[in-house]
Parts: C-alpha cells; sequence; structure tokens
C-alpha cells in the first residue's frame, strides 16, 4: 500500500474543498490557533510512518487525552472504574448535563466532560502527584520525554470553564465525585491542555492499535481485553452525537478533541492523525473527518 501517495491525493482534495466551522472559541487560547493549520500522520505498525503538511507542530490535543486519562485508571483501578460511570454512548454533545441529572450523577461514558471528569477525581485518589504521574505516563506511551501541557491554554480553560464546573457540582451533589471541585478541575484542565503533533499522537496511539504492547519499547500497558473494550468505546463514544456518523463514513475507533485533531486507529495495521482546527457544529473537525473518511475508502481499511 502506497501510503504516502494516497495521503498526498487526499490531503490535496481535502484542502481544496471550502472551508467549513471555525476554531473553538469558547477556550480564548484556542481561538488564537491559525485556522490553515492541516497535518495528517499515518503509522503503521513495524513500519516507517508518513506524514503530510504540518504533520510535525503541536496542538493542543484537548479530549483525546481522555483516552490516555482512560487507559490510565483502567490500568489502576480495572472494572470498579465502571460503578462510578458506564460505558454506553450519550448521543448528546460533549459538555451535556442533562443526562446526568437522569441518571444521578453517574456519567455515561469516560470520553464526555463528566465521565473524564469523574476519572480525574479517581486518578487524584490514586496517584501521589496526579499532573506529574499522568504526564510520565503520557511520555512512556508516546516513547517521548518532550509532551508538556500547555500552562496558558489549562489557565485560558479554567477562566471560562463555567459548564466544566456545573457538571464537576452536579456530578459532586450526587456524592460521586470524592475530592474538591477546584482541584478536580485543575487536573482535567491540565489533561486537556497537553500537546502533541500528529506525528507523536499517531504513534502513542499506536498502543491500542497494538492490543496494548507499546511497540518500541515492547512493555504491556494493558491487557488485550481491556485494550479492545477501550477501543470500543472510542467507537461508540469518541466523537459524542456524531459517533454514528464516524462510523458509518470513517469505520475506525477514534477520538476528537476542540483543538481540531482527531485520532484514528485501525487495529493491528495503523494509527492515523490529523489535525485541521476548523470545526464543525459538533465540535469535531471538519476537514479531519473528511480526510479520514477519504483515507478508509481509498485503502478499503474500515473495521467494518
Ligand atoms: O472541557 C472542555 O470543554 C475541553 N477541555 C475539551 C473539550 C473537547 O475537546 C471536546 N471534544 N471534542
Amino acid at each position: 500500500m502506497n501510503y504516502h501517495q494516497i495521503l498526498a491525493d487526499i490531503t490535496k482534495e481535502v484542502k481544496a474543498l471550502p472551508d467549513k466551522g471555525t476554531p473553538a472559541s469558547y477556550i480564548p487560547e484556542l481561538a488564537a490557533v491559525d485556522p490553515n493549520n492541516f497535518g495528517v500522520y499515518l503509522q503503521p505498525v513495524n513500519q516507517k510512518g508518513y506524514g503530510i503538511g504540518d504533520f510535525d507542530k503541536k496542538f493542543s490535543i484537548q479530549s483525546i487525552a481522555k483516552v490516555f486519562l482512560l487507559a490510565l485508571a483502567y490500568k489502576k483501578k480495572g472494572k470498579a472504574l465502571w460503578k462510578r460511570m458506564n460505558y454506553e454512548p450519550s448521543g448528546d454533545s460533549f459538555n451535556s448535563l442533562i443526562q446526568l441529572e437522569y441518571e444521578n450523577g453517574i456519567p455515561r461514558n469516560p470520553l464526555i466532560n463528566a465521565g473524564a471528569i469523574v476519572v480525574c477525581d479517581i486518578l487524584l485518589d490514586l496517584l501521589p502527584n496526579p499532573k506529574q504521574d499522568f504526564l510520565q505516563f503520557v511520555r512512556k506511551v508516546a516513547v517521548n520525554n518532550s509532551i508538556n501541557y500547555n500552562e496558558k491554554i489549562a489557565v485560558s480553560e479554567a477562566a471560562t470553564g463555567y459548564t466544566n464546573a456545573a457538571i464537576a457540582n452536579l456530578i459532586k451533589s450526587f456524592g460521586n465525585l470524592n475530592n474538591e471541585i477546584h482541584d478536580v478541575l485543575d487536573f482535567y484542565y491540565h489533561v486537556c491542555a497537553i500537546e502533541m503533533s500528529c506525528q507523536e499522537l499517531s504513534k502513542s496511539f499506536l498502543l491500542f492499535t497494538n492490543g496494548g504492547v507499546i511497540s518500541e519499547t515492547n512493555e504491556r500497558i494493558l491487557t488485550l481485553s481491556r485494550t479492545k473494550r477501550i477501543n470500543a468505546i472510542m467507537q461508540t463514544c469518541g466523537f459524542y452525537d456524531e459517533a454514528g456518523e464516524f462510523a458509518f463514513k470513517v469505520g475506525l475507533p477514534g477520538k476528537s478533541g476542540v483543538g481540531g485533531g482527531i485520532v484514528a486507529i485501525h487495529p493491528e495495521k495503523y494509527s492515523v492523525a490529523v489535525w485541521s482546527p476548523r470545526l464543525n457544529a459538533k465540535g469535531n473537525s471538519h476537514k479531519g473527518m473528511k480526510l479520514l473518511e477519504r483515507l478508509t475508502t481509498k485503502t478499503d481499511s474500515s473495521i467494518f
């Protein structure tokens, strides 16, 4: 398969489409990003990777980091995680409060804000230095010590995080948060403020492509069964109320973030990350979705 040629062709096609949407503006620092950035990187298992455009520029991975958060909590807490949240798709926006009230403070899944906030609370109870320990985990999975938080983005999100504060307060009122709301949210905002390039992101998601083993170091992080479950959650919950659309048009487990990044994996074949900051109405990268749809069509490589 000539991935490099395919990526070059589909990037050209997708870049030529009319621009739709705008970068996320509710986090002021994200609104400052040049909307014309466009990068993609495909990392096959056991082969060299292929990048086009801005594939080595770092950007805010935002909600994509919820997958690393889930992986660390699942590794540490095992199935007891599912007493605190569910693993059903929400069919609602990423920051919705509606189901939380009906469902007594138990989030639908770990990839919506409510679920990730509960996962942060769980890790605050388990990690001696949560922010540092989580960063170390991501660096280990990425095999890259340059991965870091962008403090300016964490501060910017905290300053405007009224909806996340409402979510955390509602969960706490149902008794499903142990720690102080300020501490849980401070950790959550840092998690979302991790920066990576498409190249770094696709390499680190090889963990999920590769059955829970870091390819480069051969270290097992997750059991095969837990890796499959995380992939199932990405498939059904990774795009909020557009999870059906992504399964229908792309056909791979994946996760988006409001920084305009999307990462998707084909188990045992490849991991691919794309970055284009203009978002559609559901908060997912407009051209990122288009590019991945073309990729799986041209390579005949959906999981279905
Ligand atoms: O909590 C928020 O609003 C952001 N830190 C993360 C949102 C996000 O990336 C949702 N994804 N599409």
